[in-house]
Protein backbone atom coordinates (compact mmCIF):
# COMPACT_ATOMS: atom_id res chain seq x y z
CA UNK A 1 0.00 0.00 0.00
CA UNK A 2 2.90 2.29 0.41
CA UNK A 3 4.85 1.90 -1.89
CA UNK A 4 3.79 3.94 -4.90
CA UNK A 5 3.82 6.87 -2.33
CA UNK A 6 6.72 9.25 -2.19
CA UNK A 7 9.03 8.67 0.78
CA UNK A 8 9.98 12.24 2.35
CA UNK A 9 12.28 10.38 5.20
CA UNK A 10 13.47 7.07 6.75
CA UNK A 11 14.56 7.03 10.36
CA UNK A 12 15.51 4.12 12.67
CA UNK A 13 11.74 3.53 13.71
CA UNK A 14 9.17 5.29 11.26
CA UNK A 15 9.53 6.10 7.80
CA UNK A 16 7.49 9.45 6.61
CA UNK A 17 5.83 9.66 2.80
CA UNK A 18 3.72 12.25 1.55
CA UNK A 19 0.58 12.93 2.71
CA UNK A 20 -2.48 13.38 0.61
CA UNK A 21 -3.09 16.96 0.84
CA UNK A 22 -0.45 19.67 1.11
CA UNK A 23 1.04 20.05 4.67
CA UNK A 24 0.26 16.62 5.62
CA UNK A 25 2.25 13.82 5.99
CA UNK A 26 2.36 9.79 6.29
CA UNK A 27 4.10 8.62 9.81
CA UNK A 28 4.65 4.91 8.98
CA UNK A 29 5.93 3.01 12.38
CA UNK A 30 8.50 0.12 11.40
CA UNK A 31 9.17 -3.24 13.79
CA UNK A 32 12.98 -2.02 13.86
CA UNK A 33 14.28 -0.82 17.48
CA UNK A 34 17.88 0.22 17.78
CA UNK A 35 19.92 1.14 20.45
CA UNK A 36 23.25 2.72 21.64
CA UNK A 37 22.80 4.89 18.26
CA UNK A 38 21.67 1.90 16.25
CA UNK A 39 24.94 -0.02 17.56
CA UNK A 40 22.28 -2.72 18.49
CA UNK A 41 19.41 -3.57 16.22
CA UNK A 42 16.79 -6.09 16.22
CA UNK A 43 13.16 -6.54 14.64
CA UNK A 44 10.40 -6.88 17.56
CA UNK A 45 7.45 -7.89 14.99
CA UNK A 46 4.63 -6.25 16.28
CA UNK A 47 5.89 -2.89 17.83
CA UNK A 48 5.12 -0.64 14.99
CA UNK A 49 1.38 -1.12 15.63
CA UNK A 50 1.49 -1.26 19.24
CA UNK A 51 3.56 2.25 19.02
CA UNK A 52 1.00 3.83 16.11
CA UNK A 53 -1.97 3.03 18.66
CA UNK A 54 -0.33 4.60 21.97
CA UNK A 55 1.16 7.62 20.33
CA UNK A 56 -2.66 7.97 18.98
CA UNK A 57 -3.88 7.26 21.82
CA UNK A 58 -1.37 10.19 23.88
CA UNK A 59 -1.50 12.14 21.41
CA UNK A 60 -4.94 12.62 21.37
CA UNK A 61 -5.43 13.28 24.90
CA UNK A 62 -2.67 15.74 25.01
CA UNK A 63 -4.50 17.53 21.82
CA UNK A 64 -7.64 17.54 24.53
CA UNK A 65 -6.04 19.21 26.84
CA UNK A 66 -4.91 21.76 24.53
CA UNK A 67 -1.21 20.45 24.18
CA UNK A 68 -1.36 21.56 19.68
CA UNK A 69 0.59 18.53 17.83
CA UNK A 70 0.89 17.10 14.53
CA UNK A 71 -1.33 14.26 15.05
CA UNK A 72 -4.45 14.14 12.92
CA UNK A 73 -5.52 10.58 12.46
CA UNK A 74 -4.93 7.12 12.27
CA UNK A 75 -4.84 6.00 9.06
CA UNK A 76 -4.32 2.02 9.03
CA UNK A 77 -2.66 -0.35 11.86
CA UNK A 78 0.71 0.88 10.97
CA UNK A 79 0.22 4.50 9.68
CA UNK A 80 -1.27 7.75 10.78
CA UNK A 81 -1.95 11.19 8.92
CA UNK A 82 0.29 13.90 10.81
CA UNK A 83 1.19 17.69 10.31
CA UNK A 84 3.88 18.45 7.67
CA UNK A 85 6.63 20.68 10.12
CA UNK A 86 10.07 21.98 10.09
CA UNK A 87 11.50 19.17 12.81
CA UNK A 88 13.36 21.35 15.86
CA UNK A 89 16.77 19.54 15.89
CA UNK A 90 16.52 18.83 19.60
CA UNK A 91 15.70 15.78 21.80
CA UNK A 92 13.58 17.07 24.88
CA UNK A 93 14.26 15.09 27.66
CA UNK A 94 12.24 15.35 31.00
CA UNK A 95 13.03 13.42 33.94
CA UNK A 96 11.49 12.47 37.48
CA UNK A 97 13.33 10.15 38.88
CA UNK A 98 17.08 8.82 38.01
CA UNK A 99 18.00 6.28 35.56
CA UNK A 100 19.90 5.92 31.82
CA UNK A 101 22.49 8.47 31.07
CA UNK A 102 21.64 10.65 33.77
CA UNK A 103 22.19 8.03 36.71
CA UNK A 104 25.88 7.39 35.09
CA UNK A 105 26.44 11.33 33.97
CA UNK A 106 26.32 12.46 37.41
CA UNK A 107 26.98 9.24 39.65
CA UNK A 108 22.92 9.00 40.47
CA UNK A 109 21.40 5.63 41.82
CA UNK A 110 18.69 4.52 39.00
CA UNK A 111 15.15 4.75 40.52
CA UNK A 112 16.35 8.05 43.02
CA UNK A 113 14.09 10.87 42.99
CA UNK A 114 15.11 13.59 41.49
CA UNK A 115 14.54 17.45 43.60
CA UNK A 116 12.09 18.90 40.62
CA UNK A 117 11.51 17.83 37.06
CA UNK A 118 14.68 18.25 34.69
CA UNK A 119 14.69 19.24 30.90
CA UNK A 120 17.23 18.67 29.12
CA UNK A 121 18.21 19.19 25.42
CA UNK A 122 19.87 16.70 23.23
CA UNK A 123 21.11 18.26 19.34
CA UNK A 124 19.98 15.72 17.13
CA UNK A 125 22.61 14.50 15.01
CA UNK A 126 22.89 10.62 15.06
CA UNK A 127 26.62 11.22 13.50
CA UNK A 128 27.57 13.22 17.00
CA UNK A 129 25.30 10.15 19.07
CA UNK A 130 22.73 13.15 19.91
CA UNK A 131 25.05 15.30 22.05
CA UNK A 132 23.81 17.02 25.30
CA UNK A 133 23.47 20.75 24.71
CA UNK A 134 22.95 23.62 26.66
CA UNK A 135 20.42 26.63 26.15
CA UNK A 136 23.39 28.95 24.62
CA UNK A 137 24.62 26.56 22.06
CA UNK A 138 20.55 26.35 20.97
CA UNK A 139 20.03 30.14 20.33
CA UNK A 140 23.84 30.45 19.04
CA UNK A 141 23.71 27.84 16.52
CA UNK A 142 20.02 28.71 15.80
CA UNK A 143 18.52 25.69 16.25
CA UNK A 144 15.67 27.28 17.87
CA UNK A 145 14.80 30.98 19.22
CA UNK A 146 15.04 32.09 22.80
CA UNK A 147 11.00 32.04 22.56
CA UNK A 148 10.69 29.05 21.54
CA UNK A 149 12.99 27.36 24.15
CA UNK A 150 10.93 28.54 26.75
CA UNK A 151 7.48 27.12 24.44
CA UNK A 152 9.01 23.70 24.43
CA UNK A 153 9.87 23.38 27.82
CA UNK A 154 6.58 24.97 28.97
CA UNK A 155 4.84 22.04 27.02
CA UNK A 156 7.33 19.71 28.02
CA UNK A 157 5.89 20.72 31.75
CA UNK A 158 2.80 20.11 30.74
CA UNK A 159 2.77 16.49 28.81
CA UNK A 160 5.02 15.45 31.75
CA UNK A 161 2.36 16.77 34.48
CA UNK A 162 -0.34 15.28 32.23
CA UNK A 163 1.18 11.88 31.57
CA UNK A 164 2.36 11.71 34.69
CA UNK A 165 -1.23 11.47 36.00
CA UNK A 166 -2.39 9.40 32.91
CA UNK A 167 0.09 6.71 33.84
CA UNK A 168 -0.43 6.54 37.43
CA UNK A 169 -4.41 6.06 36.98
CA UNK A 170 -2.90 2.69 35.68
CA UNK A 171 -0.38 1.81 38.18
CA UNK A 172 2.85 2.79 36.16
CA UNK A 173 5.29 5.59 36.73
CA UNK A 174 6.24 8.32 34.33
CA UNK A 175 10.63 8.05 35.08
CA UNK A 176 11.37 10.35 31.53
CA UNK A 177 10.62 10.63 28.28
CA UNK A 178 11.92 12.23 24.92
CA UNK A 179 9.76 14.88 23.07
CA UNK A 180 10.34 16.58 19.75
CA UNK A 181 9.08 19.89 18.60
CA UNK A 182 8.38 21.17 14.98
CA UNK A 183 7.61 24.34 13.66
CA UNK A 184 4.14 25.14 11.44
CA UNK A 185 4.08 28.33 9.16
CA UNK A 186 1.27 30.98 9.56
CA UNK A 187 2.31 33.82 7.12
CA UNK A 188 5.37 35.46 8.50
CA UNK A 189 4.72 33.15 11.64
CA UNK A 190 5.43 29.98 13.26
CA UNK A 191 4.15 28.41 16.10
CA UNK A 192 5.86 25.22 17.85
CA UNK A 193 3.76 22.40 18.24
CA UNK A 194 4.36 18.36 19.55
CA UNK A 195 5.61 16.24 16.52
CA UNK A 196 7.21 12.57 16.27
CA UNK A 197 6.18 10.05 18.61
CA UNK A 198 5.13 9.62 22.29
CA UNK A 199 5.40 5.29 23.22
CA UNK A 200 7.37 2.79 25.14
CA UNK A 201 9.99 3.62 22.81
CA UNK A 202 10.61 7.15 23.75
CA UNK A 203 9.60 6.79 27.76
CA UNK A 204 10.94 5.08 31.29
CA UNK A 205 7.55 3.29 32.02
CA UNK A 206 8.05 1.32 35.30
CA UNK A 207 5.15 -0.98 36.85
CA UNK A 208 4.46 1.16 40.24
CA UNK A 209 3.77 -1.94 42.57
CA UNK A 210 7.31 -3.48 41.47
CA UNK A 211 9.20 -1.00 39.30
CA UNK A 212 9.46 -3.61 36.62
CA UNK A 213 10.60 -2.25 33.48
CA UNK A 214 7.84 -2.13 30.74
CA UNK A 215 9.52 0.12 28.11
CA UNK A 216 11.97 0.14 25.38
CA UNK A 217 15.05 -0.49 28.47
CA UNK A 218 14.07 -4.21 28.22
CA UNK A 219 15.62 -4.09 24.71
CA UNK A 220 18.65 -2.18 25.46
CA UNK A 221 19.42 -4.15 28.60
CA UNK A 222 18.63 -7.62 27.36
CA UNK A 223 15.68 -7.79 29.44
CA UNK A 224 13.51 -9.78 27.36
CA UNK A 225 9.56 -10.03 27.11
CA UNK A 226 10.04 -6.21 25.35
CA UNK A 227 6.43 -6.66 22.72
CA UNK A 228 4.90 -8.23 25.81
CA UNK A 229 5.41 -4.75 28.15
CA UNK A 230 4.63 -2.58 25.26
CA UNK A 231 1.25 -4.82 24.51
CA UNK A 232 0.92 -4.40 28.41
CA UNK A 233 1.34 -0.71 28.52
CA UNK A 234 -1.70 -0.50 26.00
CA UNK A 235 -3.60 -2.82 27.24
CA UNK A 236 -3.49 -0.80 31.02
CA UNK A 237 -4.50 2.27 29.10
CA UNK A 238 -7.33 0.45 27.24
CA UNK A 239 -6.26 0.72 24.54
CA UNK A 240 -5.95 -2.29 21.32
CA UNK A 241 -7.89 -5.34 22.93
CA UNK A 242 -7.46 -6.88 20.16
CA UNK A 243 -3.15 -6.78 20.12
CA UNK A 244 -2.33 -10.50 21.03
CA UNK A 245 -4.18 -11.89 17.63
CA UNK A 246 -2.34 -9.17 15.78
CA UNK A 247 1.16 -9.97 16.98
CA UNK A 248 0.58 -13.42 16.20
CA UNK A 249 -0.55 -13.20 12.96
CA UNK A 250 2.55 -11.12 12.27
CA UNK A 251 0.78 -7.94 10.78
CA UNK A 252 3.56 -6.02 8.40
P1 LIG B 1 18.68 8.59 28.43
O1 LIG B 1 18.60 8.34 29.90
O2 LIG B 1 19.31 7.48 27.66
O3 LIG B 1 19.30 9.93 28.14
O4 LIG B 1 17.17 8.68 27.90
C1 LIG B 1 16.24 9.59 28.43
C2 LIG B 1 14.86 9.33 27.84
O5 LIG B 1 14.85 9.63 26.46
C3 LIG B 1 14.39 7.88 27.95
O6 LIG B 1 13.01 7.89 28.24
C4 LIG B 1 14.62 7.29 26.60
C5 LIG B 1 14.48 8.47 25.69
N1 LIG B 1 15.37 8.41 24.55
C6 LIG B 1 14.85 8.40 23.25
O7 LIG B 1 13.63 8.44 23.07
N2 LIG B 1 15.72 8.37 22.21
C7 LIG B 1 17.06 8.36 22.36
O8 LIG B 1 17.80 8.34 21.37
C8 LIG B 1 17.59 8.36 23.70
C9 LIG B 1 19.08 8.32 23.93
C10 LIG B 1 16.71 8.39 24.74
Amino acid sequence: MTTRRKKIYEGKAKILYEGPEPGTLIQYFKDDATAFNAQKKAILEGKGVINNRISEYIMTRLNGIGVQNHFIRRLNLREQLIKEVEIVPLEVVVRNIAAGSIATRLGLTEGQPLPRSIIEFYYKDDKLGDPMVSEEHITAFNWAATQEIDDMMAMALRVNDYLSGLFSGVGITLVDFKVEFGRIYEGDFSRIILADEISPDSCRLWDSATNEKLDKDRFRRDLGNVIESYTEVARRLGIMKEMPTVIQGGVH
